[in-house]
């Protein structure tokens, strides 16, 4: 059930989120086959890969294809009632404590109330809840992470006196991307050995091209040109180029060249200021 309807953005309890439509996800290597041999057994996962590569997209696909099956079950009124994997998504931050993720008393005209964080709510009701970029978050987070990602699953609520069973569907995703992080702000080995972990890349030229084609509703011919200059650059990295460029940012490009935006243009909007930027952050970065 909505909780609401405000202008014209539909508003969900955080735990009552599905993904509604099938996500236009391209499969790259086993990636689908891995994630649904983990989710039967239960086994957490962490999503490994640089930025716009197709993780966050990737796990609402998952979501879906996981909830498709159970979709329709008779309710208890003999109607056919929806039934939808919900996710929960947290993007962790360095001021993300494990209070954000488990819930807080909060004061309002009537007295104090207990309100259940996004994890405990994804505990509660069997969510996918997945944290992105996770090494981002305070330490105290792994307090929670670890008691529900080994064989116990629980989750401890130390403020309610409480610890709660995770229901069955419940798994906790993590995304990380290792280019980003000091060796101080790295996962411990005693998080990272709870987790199998999905390696993402930017896809294949063949690949990313559909990708491109398919999101952007540009040319094939554009989408394969596209695709051959993010290789390029990627190619570049050693060059002070960062990470490359993503599947995102050519995405981007092929959308404003679907709208008349000229090659040249759309490519330097989208493309190039990234080795500018890149080349005076790391000329600032050596002062
Ligand atoms: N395999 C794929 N299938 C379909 N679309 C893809 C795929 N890979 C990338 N994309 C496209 O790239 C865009 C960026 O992907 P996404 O937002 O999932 O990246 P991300 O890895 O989560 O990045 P970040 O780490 O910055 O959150 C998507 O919106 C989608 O258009
Ligand atoms: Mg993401």
């Amino acid at each position: 059930m909505t909780q609401g309807i405000e202008g014209s953005a539909t508003i969900y309890a955080s735990e009552e989120y599905a993904v509604h439509d099938e996500p236009y996800y391209l499969p790259i290597a086993d990636e689908v086959e891995l994630f649904e041999t983990a989710y039967a057994q239960r086994i957490p996962v962490l999503l490994k890969g640089p930025t716009g590569a197709g993780k966050t997209r990737f796990v609402e696909y998952m979501a879906y294809k996981l909830g498709r099956p159970m979709m329709k079950v008779s309710s208890k009124t003999g109607q056919e009632a929806e039934h939808r994997m919900p996710l929960i998504t947290v993007a962790c931050h360095e001021d993300l404590t494990a209070s954000d993720l488990v819930g807080r008393y909060l004061l309002d005209t009537d007295g104090t109330h207990w309100t259940d964080g996004p994890l405990t709510r994804a505990v509660k009701v069997g969510a996918i809840c997945y944290l992105d970029e996770v090494v981002e978050a305070r330490k105290d987070t792994t307090v929670l992470i670890h008691p529900l990602t080994d064989y116990r699953r629980l989750l401890p609520i130390e403020k309610l006196g409480q610890v709660i069973e995770a229901a069955d569907g419940f798994l906790l995703v993590i995304s990380y991307n290792p280019g980003y992080q000091s060796a101080l702000k790295d996962l411990k080995h005693s998080t990272r050995q709870r987790f199998i972990a999905i390696e993402f890349d930017y896809p294949p030229r063949e690949q990313e091209a559909e990708i491109i084609a398919h999101e952007a509703g540009c040319s094939r011919e554009a989408s394969i040109d596209l695709a051959r200059l993010g290789e390029k650059v990627r190619n570049l990295k050693e060059h002070g180029l960062g990470e490359g460029v993503s599947t995102r940012l050519l995405v981007y490009a092929g959308k404003l060249m679907a709208q008349g935006v000229p090659a040249r243009r759309a490519c330097q909007v989208a493309i190039t200021w990234l080795s500018r930027t890149t080349r005076k952050y790391n000329a600032a970065s050596r002062k």
